[in-house]
């Protein structure tokens, strides 16, 4: 039986900068192009580090300022989500290859690629850059990749299935 709503997973390394951001981003765009019951959304991080914490407070203001609410609890990705998501995207290629292994291992139907590979702009094997150990402005650049790249994924979706 085909599911019924859209699943899309976002996967960055620690799950408390740009991942829960792309979530966050995402869900704000499909609630406003009024889509948001067609999708189950979610984000997850590769590693353990941060399992259970909050979005970085820098993630979550710079956010606020441009209107979009992050909330979240940092999670590992699991062989379970390649069966729960039919997207999965990557900010960076480092953890592309590393959900690849896990896809090895977990053998689901979700197609896995790079978030910035849905913004026409990018170049091939564009990244979302870790902005973790920068500055202010780090955060400022990551949203305004993220949020150009959501909107192509959504397009892209929207073009796939004729909604
Ligand atoms: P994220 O950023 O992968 O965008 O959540 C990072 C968060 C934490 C670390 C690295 C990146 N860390 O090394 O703890």
């Amino acid at each position: 039986m085909p599911r019924e709503t859209v699943g899309v997973l976002f996967v960055c390394l620690g799950n408390i900068c740009r991942s829960p951001l792309a979530e966050a981003v995402f869900r704000t765009l499909v609630e406003q192009e009024g889509v948001a019951h067609r999708f189950e959304i979610d984000s997850a991080g590769t590693s353990n580090y941060h399992i259970g914490e909050a979005p970085d407070p820098r993630t979550v203001s710079t956010a606020a300022g441009r209107g979009v609410r992050v909330q979240h609890a940092a999670r590992q990705i699991s062989e379970s989500d390649f069966d729960r998501f039919d997207y999965i995207l990557a900010m960076d290629t480092q953890n592309l290859a590393r959900i690849r292994r896990v896809a090895d291992r977990a053998g689901g139907p979700a197609e896995v690629s790079l978030l910035r590979s849905f913004d026409a702009t990018a170049e091939d094997d564009a990244e979302v850059p870790d902005p973790y150990f920068g500055g202010p402005r780090g955060f400022e650049e990551v949203h305004d990749l993220v949020e150009r790249a959501c909107r192509g994924l959504l397009d892209h979706i929207r073009q796939e299935r004729g909604w």
